[in-house]
Parts: C-alpha cells; structure tokens; sequence
C-alpha cells in the first residue's frame, strides 16, 4: 500500500521540469464497479480569517496527502503527506486568501476567497483571479462571500451563505447572501436568486426566520439529481454573532431541484461548536460516500466573543444514510480548512 502511494503521489512530481509534459489536472475517476482498495489523492485548503497575512502579502495553505479505502469500503484512514503556501497580494481592505472551497472545473484547481468575492485559479504557488464577483443580486459594491462551488451541467455554481444578512445583534439588513452564481467554463456569469430555495430548506427542519441555517458545504450530485447540503450553523433561534459559534449541527439534507421533497440525515453525534465547512463525494461510490470537514471557532474568553479565537478542524467520513466510516479526525494544526477536493497536486498546480 505505501509503495503505491509514494508512486502513484509523487510521479508527476519527478516528471514535473523536465521534458515530460505536466500532465493535466483531472477530476479523479473511479469506476464504482472496482472492488479492490482505492487510494485517492486529496487536499484541503484554509481559512485562516484575519491570520493569512505575512509582511505584503496574503497566504493560504494547501495540504495534500491520500485517503485509501479498503475493498470493502468500510475501513478508511487518511495520510497526509505536505503542504504548499499558496501567496498573493490581490487583496480588498487588507484581507484576502480566506479560501472556503476547492473545485477542480476544465481542468483548473479553483479556490473562492469569502471575503474578496474572487474565484482563483491556484498554480505553481500562486492564486490566479479568475472571476470576480459583487454581492447579491448583483447591484451591491461590495464583495461576494463566496462559500461553496459545485458543478452542474458543466457549469460552476459559486454559493454564499445562504442566509438574511444582519447585525451582530441580530437585526436584518439584506437578503444579499441568499443569491448565487453560474458561472460558465469561459468565464460568463449569471446571477439566480436562491431566497426561495434557502427558505424552503431550512423549513424542511422547522426553522424560519428569525432562526438561520448558514452554509459552507453545497454540492449537487448527478447521480441522485439532488442538491445536498451539510448547514454549517443552524438554530430556531434568532441569530446571535456572539454565540453562533456554538449552533454547529450535524445534519445532511437533500432535495431535488424543486426544494419540494427535502429528506434529513443526522451525522454521529451533535457537537454544538462543530459544523461542516466543506465535502465532497468520494469517487467510485455512486454518491453514497461523504468525505467532510468540520471546524469550530471558539473564543478563548466566553466573555469577548470576538477576540483571541482558537480555531480547529476535523476530518469524517460517512454514508449519506448516515452510517459513519471515520469518526472526526482532528487535524491538529490550529487553523480552519474550509475547501477539499480529491486533486492531486502536483499534476494541479
Ligand atoms: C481499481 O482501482 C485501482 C486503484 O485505483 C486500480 O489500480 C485498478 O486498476 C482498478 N481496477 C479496475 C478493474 O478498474
Ligand atoms: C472490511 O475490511 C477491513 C479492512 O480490510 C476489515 O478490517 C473489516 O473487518 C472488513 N469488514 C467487513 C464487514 O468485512
Ligand atoms: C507557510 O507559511 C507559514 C508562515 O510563514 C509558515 O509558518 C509555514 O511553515 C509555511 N508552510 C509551508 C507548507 O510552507
Ligand atoms: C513557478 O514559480 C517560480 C517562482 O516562484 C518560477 O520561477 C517558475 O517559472 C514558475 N513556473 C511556471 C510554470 O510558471
Ligand atoms: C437588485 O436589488 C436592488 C435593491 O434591492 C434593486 O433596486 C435592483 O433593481 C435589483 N437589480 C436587479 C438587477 O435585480
């Protein structure tokens, strides 16, 4: 197993350089009919909030390593092997790479800063712009907090938070994180307006505003024609930016496109400072497999909420009818990743 690994991670890396040309950075693809043990590349990327700055200019680290799976696909683990500081100075009022997806799409590793409303095309270190984008409904100057990319129909779904803007106090300001973006491989964009859908989502569970279900974690699957969701934050109450941080849910809902027929799965057992920030499907399962990161941020002083906050983030993996694979792991370094992707970096970046 670990001989494969180091041949199957780190041959594109020697070949990288010399006349060999870099192969192309492919969405991984299994055929769900194998049933010998798989072993995928993966990384994650972070966000580390008001941290990612170092003299002039902005970081985010990628981490990378493989997730193997036994034939059986009841026994999973995860090993990491490195991890490349992706750097830029492109910034907007002195914040920038809090990346909160990774997406591979024609063939490019994109990531989406959440504070900047830019889409990137990560290469050789660097974060390339490729879109940008404004909040709502398209109207508004400011940037799209961008959360969440998933492809349908070829095209990039580019989602925020889904939820009412409001005040650390709870008071409502805009409905502006509740729109989205489609974009096309040439870079085109149309805005759709994603109130209605939020709306009905979280209804499916008994939430209605004042109460909030706030997203990190969106994905469409092809195989079910259904869009699947993992809230990152959700509460019957109403919102409060002092203690949100301790609404992490543990659900996983799903609907068709209509958001008519929404089904609900609990994922292991309820930590309230957990929630999900990011997942994907694990190739060659159907869709039936989540690999998923949680993250918390937690102040170190309950009574100033919103300084000195420690950051953590863990790594599980289940089916979508709930049974879990491999309990949270935690990552142990400090910081939120927010973005996964099964990618394998050296034919990526
Ligand atoms: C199954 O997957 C493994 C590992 O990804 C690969 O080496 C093998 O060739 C595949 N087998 C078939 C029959 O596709
Ligand atoms: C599945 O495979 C793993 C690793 O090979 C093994 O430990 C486990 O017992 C197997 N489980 C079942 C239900 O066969
Ligand atoms: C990324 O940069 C940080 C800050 O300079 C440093 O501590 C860390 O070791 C770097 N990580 C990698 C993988 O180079
Ligand atoms: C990658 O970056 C290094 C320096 O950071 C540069 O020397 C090299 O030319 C770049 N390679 C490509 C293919 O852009
Ligand atoms: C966007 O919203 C603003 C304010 O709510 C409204 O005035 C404007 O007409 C809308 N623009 C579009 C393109 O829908």
């Amino acid at each position: 197993m670990w001989l494969l690994l180091s041949i199957f991670l780190c041959a594109p890396f020697f070949l990288n350089g010399s006349e060999i040309k870099k192969p192309l950075c492919e969405v991984i693809q299994v055929d769900s009919k194998n049933n010998s043990d798989m072993l995928l590349p993966l990384a994650i990327i972070t966000d580390m909030d008001s941290k990612t700055k170092q003299k002039d200019s902005w970081y985010s680290t990628l981490r990378y390593g493989a997730l193997a799976f036994s034939q059986n696909r009841t026994a999973s683990f995860i090993h990491w092997l490195g991890g490349v500081n992706i750097t830029s100075n492109f910034n907007f009022n002195q914040k920038s790479m809090e990346m909160s997806d990774l997406k591979i799409f024609n063939n490019r590793l994109l990531s989406v800063d959440d504070k900047i409303g830019v889409v990137y095309w990560l290469r050789n270190g660097t974060a390339i712009p490729w879109v940008i984008s404004s909040t709502g409904n398209g109207s508004s100057s400011s940037p799209f907090k961008g959360e969440w990319m998933t492809i349908r129909n070829n095209k990039l779904y580019l989602g925020s938070s889904g939820h009412e803007l409001r005040t650390f106090t709870g008071e409502y300001l805009n409905d502006d994180e509740m729109y989205i973006r489609v974009i096309s491989g040439n870079g085109g964009m149309r805005v759709e307006d994603w109130i209605s859908r939020f709306v009905k989502l979280r209804r499916a569970v008994g939430i209605s505003f004042p109460g909030y279900m706030i997203h990190e974690a969106v994905h469409w699957s092809d195989v079910h024609k259904k869009w699947f969701f993992l809230p990152r934050y959700a509460s019957k109450e109403p919102y409060n930016a002092a203690t949100a941080y301790e609404t992490g849910v543990n659900m996983l809902l799903s609907t068709s496109d209509c958001f008519c027929d929404t089904k609900v799965v609990y994922i292991g057992k309820h930590k309230p400072q957990r929630g999900f920030s990011a997942f994907q499907f694990i190739p060659g399962t159907n869709d039936e497999i989540i690999v998923a990161l949680k993250t918390s941020e937690v102040p170190a002083d309950p009574t100033k909420p919103f300084v000195n906050k420690i950051f953590s983030t863990w790594i599980t993996i289940f089916k979508i009818d709930g049974t879990v694979i491999l309990e949270d792991q935690a990552l142990e370094d400090g910081v939120k990743y927010e973005g996964i992707e099964f990618a394998n970096v050296f034919q990526c970046l």
